[in-house]
């Protein structure tokens, strides 16, 4: 995700058993072959032997362009350095990415969507594989099946189809029943995208979209325990305890750590703050501690109020309604 997880972030999430894959922020083409410090800056998992986090978690690098011979180019740039999955992004909402031709704009012609991912697929001509992901389509759904064809039809290997049109944005509600729609005409594994950020979200989604695999984008910063809780219950049908704010704390210090190595203090904060703020919606004492900390932009303080005791914490769901508060000591 473009400004939110990097390698650093990739390294943390995958310690845990769960993800199968991850996928780099989008290299961004427009009509250069790139160099390969561009590749290297999204993907410095390119300079291991294996494409992978240090878990061993296959490392996808995703390509966002519209010019099918710049990003066959690209592809070819990425897979000599070493890339072993290449993704194509036609669902980014931005509009500057889209007022410059990419992401979710290709949706609006569904031969467009065919081309580019053909000439990556020829580009890479069966030695890694080729995989996009879709929105329903740009303002409306008409053409959720075409673009989806298309994408097969181009060469994709696998589809991710995060539920909404562009200019639904990010708001939900999700539409995991078109997934399904979708997956019914396709031969290649459909895998459900949007607004999965429980074990309950999962098993509405998988219902609705008829996909056992599902792509989980924020709800894995929300709750870093999400993927391995999913995979537990697919597993056991057993469901974990929920994730301890000690755990979410934990993965927040060790993540700051980790940038501060190549990041301005004052930064780090501001990517921390970023994180907490999709813990928060769905953790009462991370939000508690969101209000403490939002206007706090020195780190060790920053990190010291992550771990000290809180007076107050509301209980759960919607922490604007809590009743309730409990004593906390860390
Ligand atoms: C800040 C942010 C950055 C994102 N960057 C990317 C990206 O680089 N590539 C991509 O395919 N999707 C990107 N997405 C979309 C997510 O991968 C995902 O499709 C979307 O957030 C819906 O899934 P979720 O509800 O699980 O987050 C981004 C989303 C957000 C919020």
């Amino acid at each position: 995700m473009e400004g939110a997880i990097d390698a650093i972030t990739r390294d943390l999430l995958t310690m845990q058993e769960g993800l199968d894959w991850t996928v780099t922020e989008f290299v961004r083409v427009v009509d250069a072959r790139l160099p390969p410090r561009v590749f290297y800056k999204h993907c410095p998992e390119l300079r291991e032997s294996a494409v992978a986090t240090p878990s061993g978690i296959p490392v996808h690098l995703q390509l966002l362009g519209s010019d099918p011979q710049a990003l066959a180019a690209n592809a070819h740039q990425a897979i000599q350095l070493g890339a072993t999955g290449l993704d194509l992004n036609f669902g980014c909402p931005a509009k500057t990415v889209n007022r410059h031709d990419g992401g979710a704009s290709l949706l609006r012609d569904p031969e467009r969507v065919f081309r580019v991912v053909a000439a990556v697929a020829d580009a890479a001509d069966g030695t890694v594989p080729v995989t996009a992901k879709v929105r329903l389509g740009f303002a409306d759904r008409r053409l959720a099946l075409a673009c989806a064809q298309a994408a097969e039809a181009g060469g994709a290997r696998h589809l991710v189809v995060h539920a909404r049109t562009r200019n639904e944005g990010y708001r939900p509600p999700a539409h995991w029943e078109w997934i399904a729609r979708i997956r019914h005409q396709l031969s290649i594994p459909v895998i459900a995208n949007g607004d999965i950020w429980t074990l309950k979200d999962y098993w509405k989604a998988r219902s609705l979209s008829g996909c056992e695999d599902v792509m989980l984008g924020r709800g894995m910063l929300a709750d870093p325990d999400l993927a391995q809780r999913i995979r537990h219950w697919q597993r056991t049908g057993e469901q974990l305890p929920e994730t301890a704010w000690i755990r979410r704390a934990a993965i927040l210090e060790a993540y700051a750590n980790r940038q501060q190595a190549s990041l301005p203090d004052k930064v780090v904060v501001s990517l921390l703050k970023q994180w907490l703020n999709q813990m928060r919606a769905r953790d009462a004492e991370a939000a508690a501690r969101f209000a403490m900390l939002r206007r706090e932009t020195r780190l060790a303080p920053f990190l010291a109020g992550l771990m000290s005791p809180i007076p107050c914490v509301p209980q759960h769901d919607d922490p604007a309604q809590a009743l309730s508060c409990s004593e906390i000591s860390i």
